[in-house]
């Protein structure tokens, strides 16, 4: 399967960009291919402006930057995005990315893309008891995997929570790195 891995963190020593490079080097010892999109390092640019939204659905009127990350991403069997949980939801950077290239006409409406797909890792600083306590995963569960990749007709999609990862010991960082590379294993 061909897997484009959207990274989204500012520092490439992160909990998160290990988690993202865990899970590609799993999935690629099984024989995806897998490609990265570094959000941060490329300098992606969020903001969705006039020229994103033709509002007519076709590929070729929208800005030459979301016609080349479209193609990007549609040239992918799946993707997997890996983020830290901010503010119980995506980091602008990653949210601008969808607000752009997961547009009318590209990925949702009559048109057909080539997604099958779709994984989100958030690496939550909150506890399970605290993810619970106000149903945020549930919550999260709709608003994400609901709202964008089944919403996108990517119905085998699922969001994978890494919890508590604020101020952990070596011995937990190896464990959360082991368990995005397992997820790689058996994508
Ligand atoms: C701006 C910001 C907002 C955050 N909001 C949340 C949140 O809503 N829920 C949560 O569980 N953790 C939250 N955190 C904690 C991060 O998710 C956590 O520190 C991070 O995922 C740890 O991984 P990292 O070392 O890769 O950043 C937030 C952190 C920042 C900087």
């Amino acid at each position: 399967m061909k897997i484009l891995v959207v990274l989204c963190h500012p520092r490439s020593d992160s909990l998160t960009s290990q988690i993202a490079e865990a899970f590609s080097e799993g999935a690629s010892k099984v024989g995806h291919q897998v490609k990265l999109l570094d959000l941060y390092k490329e300098n992606f640019d969020p903001v969705l402006r006039v020229e994103d939204e033709p509002n007519d659905g076709s590929l070729e009127n929208y800005s030459l930057e979301v016609q080349s990350e479209f193609e990007r991403l549609n040239n992918n069997d799946a993707v997997v995005m890996v983020f830290p949980l901010w503010w119980w939801s995506l980091p602008a950077m990653l949210k601008g990315w969808i607000d752009r290239v997961w547009n009318y006409g590209l990925m949702y409406g009559s048109n057909g893309h080539n997604v099958k797909k779709g994984l989100m890792i958030a690496v939550a600083g909150a506890t399970k008891e605290q993810l619970i306590k106000r149903d945020y995963e549930a919550a999260i569960n709709t608003s994400l995997n609901i709202g964008i990749l089944d919403y996108c007709g990517i119905e085998n999609s699922e969001i994978m929570f890494l919890k508590e990862t604020n101020k952990i010991t070596k011995a937990e960082c190896l464990s959360y790195i082991k368990q995005a590379y397992d997820k790689g294993l058996s994508f």
